[in-house]
């Protein structure tokens, strides 16, 4: 200790002046680099991608999206909020699934769909998102009360639920039914069958599409989530296996089904429960319980064309008979041999199909899940069926119309670009 001497200490002291001058030098030179390298706009090739910090009057602007009320801009801040229950679920996951839950106004309904959701095994793993069409208080209770996994809510900021007199609602001078707009001054392009816009109607290949392009291109929270996106709707039960299916679904696709774009909860027949084989099954893609990943996002992204000028106003035809069929291939998806999911409606309404459709009644789901269905009950070793040449809409339906009017294949369309403004020109 003694040995060191005095001009040692006054050495060490120089150096270390010596390098903090070297070092605020070279934290400069760094400093000058990154704001050059920000100035000529050079951004990593994520963001490039895709703008997710969603501004929506700077949209507005680039892309003439319909005025705004206060609600629609209460909304759009209120998307991105954190999602709920991070204090109970800090970490999600590794290789989890996102669960979107795409809901309207049928409180009964989604109680139902949340009470199920609760007892899904590995539920506690993943984030559910949940697409509200239209701002309804009861519908949010019932989501805020959810405590079994992180949650976050979006609100389609244009839903025409939310716009009382304007588009994409109802607006005064918009033509009705049949109307011919030069003779009766009225607003509006009709479909194939003569008839003008429902806001009603419209609304819900509206509220899908939107959705889709901001679950993937839009939030925070999907970032770089490059694995499987499940999505399911207000009116379909969820088994308690059908978190732990689908994961072992999408991890076997590659292998057992290279054709299969994405992977189902449920048979594409909504009043099958399956067949109870000992084998995979890959068949039409199902609107019941339907998982793909960004690649498939990717293309069906690229056919927004497409989608939105398809006079149909179902999402769902719509992606049957035009958006599939284009991908030049056949489109299956995998699923097991029991379903994961149903579709229940109310008790009474589907007479003459069968009694094993689920129904609902004072909020209670009438069926039975069996034991067997409790559990994953997908077996690796399984080969797989494919289901060729199924009945369906297919390329060449026509569409059953409700889906002409030139402002609602715009708005469509800006939904696709909203996320994307510095490559617009490709759509
Ligand atoms: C959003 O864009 C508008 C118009 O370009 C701008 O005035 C506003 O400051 C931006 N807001 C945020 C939060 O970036
Ligand atoms: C996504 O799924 C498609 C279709 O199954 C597959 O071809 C592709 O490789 C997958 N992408 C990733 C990143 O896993």
């Amino acid at each position: 200790m003694a040995t060191i001497k005095k001009p040692r200490l006054k050495d060490v002291a120089a150096l270390r002046r010596f390098l903090s001058v070297v070092s605020i030098t070279l934290l400069g030179v760094l400093l000058l680099i990154f704001l050059i390298g920000t100035n000529s706009s050079s951004k990593s090739s994520y963001e490039l991608d895709v703008d997710v910090t969603y501004n929506a009057s700077r949209f507005g602007e680039k892309l003439n999206l319909p005025k705004q009320n206060t609600l629609s801009i209460e909304l759009e801040k209120r998307n991105q909020m954190l999602p709920r229950n991070i204090d109970l679920y800090p970490r999600l996951a590794k290789d989890h699934t996102i669960i979107v839950l795409y809901v309207h106004n049928r409180p009964q309904y989604l109680k139902a769909v949340v009470e199920s959701l609760s007892r899904v095994v590995g539920i506690s793993e993943t984030l559910l998102i949940v697409s509200h069409d239209g701002y309804f208080e009861e519908m949010n209770k019932i989501i805020e009360n959810i405590r079994f996994c992180q949650v976050k809510q979006i609100f389609a900021p244009y839903s025409p639920h939310i716009f009382q007199d304007s588009f994409p609602g109802v607006s005064p001078r918009d033509c009705k039914d049949k109307e011919d707009a030069t003779e009766n001054h009225c607003k509006g392009t009709p479909d194939q069958y003569g008839n003008h816009r429902s806001p009603k109607i419209v609304s819900l290949k509206h509220h899908w599409w939107w959705m889709m392009n901001t679950v993937w291109d839009g939030l925070k929270e999907t970032w770089g989530h490059s694995d499987h996106i499940l999505f399911i709707e207000e009116d379909h039960f969820i088994y308690p296996n059908a978190y732990r299916n689908i994961q072992m679904l999408t991890a076997l696709k590659p292998r057992k089904c290279p054709d299969c774009y994405a992977a189902n909860l449920a048979p594409c027949d909504v009043n099958s429960r399956g067949e109870g084989w000992d084998s995979l099954i890959a068949e039409r893609m199902g609107n019941v319980g339907y998982a793909f990943n960004r690649t498939v996002w990717r293309k069906i992204h690229k056919k927004a064309t497409e989608f939105c000028f398809f006079d149909d106003y179902n999402w769902d035809i719509t992606m049957w008979a035009t958006v599939y069929p284009s991908f030049g291939g056949p489109v299956y998806s995998l699923r097991g041999p029991r379903t994961s999911a149903v579709h229940f409606g109310k008790c009474g309404l589907h007479q003459g199909q069968g009694e094993k459709n689920a129904c609902i009644d004072n909020g209670v789901v009438n069926f039975e899940v069996d034991n067997i269905d409790k559990v994953a009950n997908i077996k690796p070793e399984w080969d797989v069926r494919i289901f060729e040449h199924q009945p369906g809409y297919k390329a060449g339906f026509k569409g059953w119309g409700g889906w002409g009017d030139e402002r609602d294949r715009q708005l469509c369309l800006n939904f696709a670009r909203m996320y994307h403004l510095e490559d617009t020109a490709s759509l």
